[in-house]
């Protein structure tokens, strides 16, 4: 038997789901029951059936599938496949920040630990933090936005709220320059492009539509054009070139590569699997605390 039939025998025997996030590597996407953003992702862990959710993605990501459902076993196939972005903040961080604006609300980026969001009013994804900042200037709220600096000036640039931002940012997408994409657009003429929020400013600027990963999927399908420059992390090509054949997809940087999110390959998925490792354990307390600013993000679809 081969590693993805093994994989099949013991996800039916330990009555698992695997999700898998849209930067995973390509042989670990096409074993998974559902590939998707974090917003996905999330909606799927708290829905499934299954007793088992193996999480191809980040910590970050495995904690919010345990804060949505606590009573079914998450395993991280590679325990080490952190964010940095979501490590630039603590629950220290976010005390002090609380200090400092009180009467604030504090929505944090879900690329954050479970204590961070603990400490938190609400809690986005790149999906709907437009939405959600919309609302909350509406209402009229002071609003702290942790911890990535270009999600909460994207959702500023779209809302016209005046969002206080911690300087948190994705050293992913960091990596991605403006003179990439201008060169990419001088090959590609034709080609739309698409820029994930976590971007700095002036690469969002020259994008046709800035938006998750899963609404660039939509967008490569639904759109005329069959030609797109891709800003964002380059493992979501694979899934871009097998949902739409006859297009053609151009990273705008192949240097936007997140170390972290190749961590999980086929045969961490075997072990862990195999020896139920590693399991995502968090306090009651902290679970309770961040599943109440969690529970809204799934309210928001986008
Ligand atoms: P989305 O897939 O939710 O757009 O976010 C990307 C990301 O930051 C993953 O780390
Ligand atoms: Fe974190 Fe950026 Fe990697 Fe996403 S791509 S997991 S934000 S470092």
């Amino acid at each position: 038997m081969n590693i993805v039939d093994e994989i099949q025998r013991l996800k039916q025997d330990r009555n698992a789901v695997i999700l898998v996030h849209n930067y995973q590597l390509p042989e670990v996407q096409d074993i998974a029951d559902f590939v998707g953003d974090s917003l996905g992702l999330s909606i799927q862990a708290a829905g499934t059936d299954a007793r088992v959710i193996v999480f191809c993605g980040v910590h970050f990501m495995a904690e919010t599938a345990k804060i949505l459902s606590p009573d079914k076993t998450v395993l991280l196939p590679d325990i080490e496949s952190g964010c940095p972005m979501a490590d630039m903040i603590t629950a220290r961080d976010m005390k002090e920040l609380k200090k400092r604006h009180k009467g604030a609300t504090f929505l944090c980026y879900v690329n954050t630990s479970a204590e961070v969001k603990a400490e938190c009013d609400l809690c986005c994804t790149s999906a709907n933090a437009e939405s959600m900042v919309r609302d909350l200037a509406k209402k009229g709220e002071k609003v702290v936005f942790v911890p990535d600096q270009h999600l909460a000036g994207y959702a500023a640039e779209k809302t016209g709220c005046d969002i206080i931002a911690y300087n948190g940012f994705c050293p992913t997408h960091a990596r991605i320059k403006p003179e990439d994409v201008l060169k990419q657009k001088a090959l590609h003429p034709n080609a739309v492009v698409l820029a994930h929020p976590e971007c700095p400013s002036m690469v969002r600027a020259l994008a046709d539509k800035v938006v998750s990963t899963e609404i660039m999927c939509m967008y490569a399908h639904d759109m005329k054009s069959d030609e797109f420059i891709v800003s964002t992390e380059v493992g979501i090509i694979h899934r871009l070139k097998k949902e739409n054949p006859g297009k053609r997809f151009y990273p705008a940087s192949e240097e936007a590569v997140c170390p972290n999110m190749k961590r999980n390959t086929l045969e961490k998925v075997f072990v862990s699997l195999t020896e139920m490792s590693h399991q995502i354990t968090l306090s009651r307390d902290t679970m309770h605390r961040a599943r109440k600013c969690i529970r809204r993000m799934l309210e928001y679809r986008a």
